[in-house]
């Protein structure tokens, strides 16, 4: 390792001498005021919720692999070490930067409903939906992604010096040889939720529980013999080792007897997609996200829209008319969310109107300076006709060459469903919690969705996931995500204009907290640092503040126009790195 550390006391001279209206890039990055500071590097650098997950993806920087190269091995790796949400059970999204082209991607490795999956599969007899079929049984479980989006992008996107098979070994080498249980591992495993959740199944139990009779002490040395059996399967024949032959019969028969219907041709069936990533303008600034079917990128777009006329920068940091006017922001967009957002292949998305300056320009007439508008008043918008067509986690890589990867997977909950499919050491999600199960019924992120995200064959549930790279003048300037459910979106959006309004450098845009709204409930969800003073004003203008957990664990890296590394781990997260060379 051989980041350093800033040498901010040489530097204290320069930016006392800045006028105060440096720009936000130049503050961003010199910050001498800042309490919190960033990991430096020069050539490469990953940020993970895990260490070693983020040495293996440095290790192979180092080994003149690309940063998708890096992503593939980060992922295989994450489901080893951080097996509540690194998966190859689950899916999700990754955007792809490649400098030599200049092409920016979105692959959509999302997982799928089977094809027997019915409307109101999630509904009890009495037609009201039953949470316990769509988050603790095998009708919950959708159909994974993540192994063939791995091989999508190391397949177009990796260098071509590191082979498939030397990405994946140093996950089967983790799994085989034995990881030391990290804090989070071992806090996590004796958590009592995840105790119960686990216990519903006993190839999970003998996995987690097995060897040490009991949660596992930190430190202690764990094995994984039958993920580094399937890992090794997949390193050797290739992800259809995964999507056909033993393994998929594990799955499958896994999911089955758990009351779900999947079948050996919806893995056979499974393909992951590239897609053009949503994108949009914000005070100069080029943002790329990710596109339907998850929302995170359209609601991201749209909530800086918003602000882009709004004096959220004169008024500072989390100031009490700050977080009103980001709040009211916000509820706008979930209204909208709720109304309009599915999956692209069976609904129509009105992404351009959306993300449109337009309709921003519509929504920031209605919102009042001073007044909080209750959220009974707040509904989805209307698009001009016909218009056009805890637990997750993120990392971000940037390579030497400035390719950057942005990648948000998941199993959905902690764990997923909480089954292990027989022999294989992999853990299945519960990703289809995730449709609508009723209109109008949240689900376990207290989302509201109606027919655009109902249940459907084949389709792809509606996601918050926001993998998230920001251009300035067409080069890679932050590169950031985050896992949070609902919060995702909010969480994202507030590293961007910690960064590009509030002028923090990207160590402090992490750690400073956090605020959320998503239109119902009725309330501005808040972390611990925001000022009683701040939330007494709050008040006073009609908001309900709720203080609550913390929210997300961001994974961001900052590229200063030097091309300088900034990397910053989300203290929220133990045992998360970033980490470069
Ligand atoms: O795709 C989604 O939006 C959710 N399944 C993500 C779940 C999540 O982030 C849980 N973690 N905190």
């Amino acid at each position: 390792m051989r980041s350093r550390r800033p040498l901010y006391a040489a530097l204290v001279c320069v930016v006392a001498s800045l006028p105060f209206s440096a720009s936000a890039q130049d503050a961003a990055i010199l910050s001498a005021e800042a309490r919190f500071h960033p990991v430096i590097a020069e050539r490469g650098m990953v940020s993970s919720q895990e260490a070693l997950a983020t040495e293996i993806g440095v290790d192979v920087l180092k080994a003149g692999g690309n940063a998708v190269d890096a992503a593939v091995a980060v992922s295989f790796a994450l489901a080893v070490t951080l097996p509540r949400a690194g998966n190859i059970g689950g899916g999700g999204f990754m955007i792809v930067h490649a400098s030599k082209t200049g092409e920016t991607v979105a692959i959509d490795y999302r997982e799928k409903a089977p094809a027997a999956a019915t409307e109101d599969m999630f509904l009890n007899d009495a037609g009201d939906a039953d949470s316990v079929k769509s988050r603790f049984s095998g009708l919950g479980v959708g159909v994974p992604g993540t192994v063939r989006g791995l091989a999508l992008a190391h397949q177009r996107y990796g260098s071509g010096t590191l082979t498939w098979a030397d990405l994946i070994e140093p996950s089967i080498v983790l799994a085989r040889e034995g990881f030391p249980v990290s804090d989070d591992l071992a806090s996590s495993l004796s958590s009592n939720w995840i105790r119960m959740h686990l216990a519903r199944d006993d190839e999970a139990t003998r996995i987690f529980y097995g060897p040490t009779d009991g949660p596992p002490a930190a430190g202690t040395i764990t094995t994984r013999p039958d993920l580094a059996a399937t890992l090794q399967s997949i390193a050797d024949d290739g992800p259809d080792a995964f999507y056909s032959g033993p393994i998929a019969e594990a799955i499958v028969a896994k999911v089955n007897d758990a009351g779900g219907r999947m079948s050996l041709d919806d893995l056979s069936g499974y393909a992951a997609e590239v897609r053009a990533p949503v994108t949009g303008r914000y005070k100069g600034y080029t943002i790329a996200s990710m596109p339907p079917p998850s929302s995170g990128g359209v609601h991201l777009i749209q909530i800086l829209n918003i602000l882009e006329g709004l004096p959220i920068a004169e008024s500072g940091l989390n100031a009490a008319k700050t977080i009103h006017l980001m709040s009211e922001a916000m509820s706008y967009a979930y209204a909208d969310r709720s109304m309009f957002l599915g999956d692209p292949d069976f609904v129509d998305v009105p992404v351009g109107w959306l993300t449109s300056t337009d309709y921003a320009e519509e929504i920031r007439a209605k919102i009042d300076p001073d007044h909080a508008t209750p959220s009974s008043e707040i509904r989805p918008g209307t698009p001009p006709a016909p218009y056009e067509s805890n637990e997750t986690t993120h990392f971000s890589v940037v390579d030497e060459a400035g390719n950057a990867v942005s990648n948000t997977y998941t199993l959905n909950f902690s764990y997923g469903v909480g089954f292990v499919a027989d022999g294989t050491g992999i853990l299945l999600n519960n990703e289809l919690d995730d449709f609508s199960a009723k209109k109008g019924v949240p689900n376990a992120y207290g989302l509201i969705g109606g027919e655009a995200n109902a249940v459907e064959a084949n389709k792809r549930p509606l996601s918050s996931m926001t993998p998230t790279i920001v251009f300035k003048d067409d080069k890679v300037f932050l590169v950031t995500g985050s896992p949070g459910g609902s919060r995702i979106i909010t969480t994202v959006l507030q590293i961007v204009v910690n960064v590009i309004d509030h002028g923090l450098d990207i160590a402090s845009a992490t750690a400073a907290p956090r605020i959320h709204d998503q239109w119902l409930p009725d309330e501005i969800r808040i972390e611990q640092g925001i000022s009683p003073d701040t939330i007494r004003l709050l008040e006073e203008m009609g908001h309900t503040v709720a203080l609550k957990d913390a929210m997300g664990s961001t994974q961001s890296i900052l590229v200063t126009p030097e091309g300088t590394l900034h990397g910053a781990a989300d203290p929220r997260s133990a045992g998360s790195l970033a980490d470069g060379y």
